[in-house]
């Protein structure tokens, strides 16, 4: 290594996240979250105003649009039927709010590893104090943390970019659920199917099965839905399927790369 190389070697920055999530709050979501989706969409919805059609497996919503992606998330939920959802990253809540109203009968947790978001999270949605909680999914798996039959993250994981923090969480992820992952994230932040298979084949879940599958939203959204059971969907065996029709990022798909390249998994059986 060069002298300059050594110099500068300590201090290098590594690897990094999207956003310093300490000061995400102030810096960024309490905006986004107003010019991005509240201007355009209905954000949280009121009993009246959704329905869930178990025949056509839609969500339906009076009033303004809902965003494709939240829609997605109900309808997943409303398909699947399971007995407790858990969204890793809940944010200002607006999703579990939203699950929670539709599907009374089913139990909704939301964790965050930002005091910030969750205090927010609780302005908007007073009825949620008992429901969420710190989580930050990066971390060794807490007994404390809740199992659910359901864990998704809506826009997290494509954020997470240290060292190999996305595949701590993915793998924390498939581990605290009984039946299915969703994952509604951006696919090209991430070799999210390539990784998968990887922890899969490393034994770094828990699962003895888990079949990997593509699902659709009726208003043009997609996600990624683990599952430990057969399900009648298309399954997904590698990224180019899930990013078809996506206009690429070569910024991003060259992080995705690296990001992947950093894993070691297993070893294999
Ligand atoms: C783009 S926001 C999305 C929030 C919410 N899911 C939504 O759709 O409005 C990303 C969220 O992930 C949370 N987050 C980031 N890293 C996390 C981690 N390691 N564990 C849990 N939450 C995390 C952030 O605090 C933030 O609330």
């Amino acid at each position: 290594m060069s002298l300059l190389g050594r110099l500068f070697y300590k201090s290098r920055k590594f690897y990094d996240d999207d956003f310093d999530w300490n000061s995400y709050t102030e810096d960024s979501y309490k905006r986004r979250i107003e010019t991005d989706i509240e201007s355009q969409f209905q954000a949280v919805a009121q009993n009246d105003q959704l329905g869930f059609d178990a025949a056509s497996g839609h969500v339906t919503v009076s009033g303004s649009d809902m965003h494709p992606n939240h829609l997605l998330i109900l309808e997943a939920i409303g398909q699947l039927q399971p007995k407790s959802v858990h969204e890793v990253g809940c944010g200002g809540g607006d999703h579990v709010a939203n699950g929670q109203t539709l599907f009374p009968q089913i139990a909704f947790t939301g964790g965050d590893r930002g005091q910030t978001q969750l205090d927010m999270a609780m302005s908007r949605h007073p009825e949620l104090k008992d429901a969420v909680a710190l989580q930050d999914i990066t971390m060794p798996l807490s007994r404390h943390w809740p199992r659910a039959e359901f864990v998704y993250s809506q826009a997290v994981l494509m954020h997470i970019h240290t060292a190999v923090s996305h595949f701590v969480g993915l793998a924390n992820m498939v581990n605290l659920s009984d039946r299915f992952v969703l994952l509604m994230e951006n696919y090209q932040c991430h070799n999210f199917i390539a990784d998968i298979q990887n922890l899969r084949d490393g034994g770094h879940f828990d699962w003895p099965e888990l079949y990997i599958y593509r699902f659709d939203g009726s208003t043009g959204a997609r996600a990624i839905l683990l599952s430990r059971e057969k399900l009648d969907l298309p399954e997904i065996e590698s990224d180019a399927q899930i990013r078809e029709g996506l206009t690429a990022s070569d910024r991003r798909l060259k992080r995705s790369d690296e990001d992947s390249a950093r894993g070691i998994f297993g070893p294999k059986n």
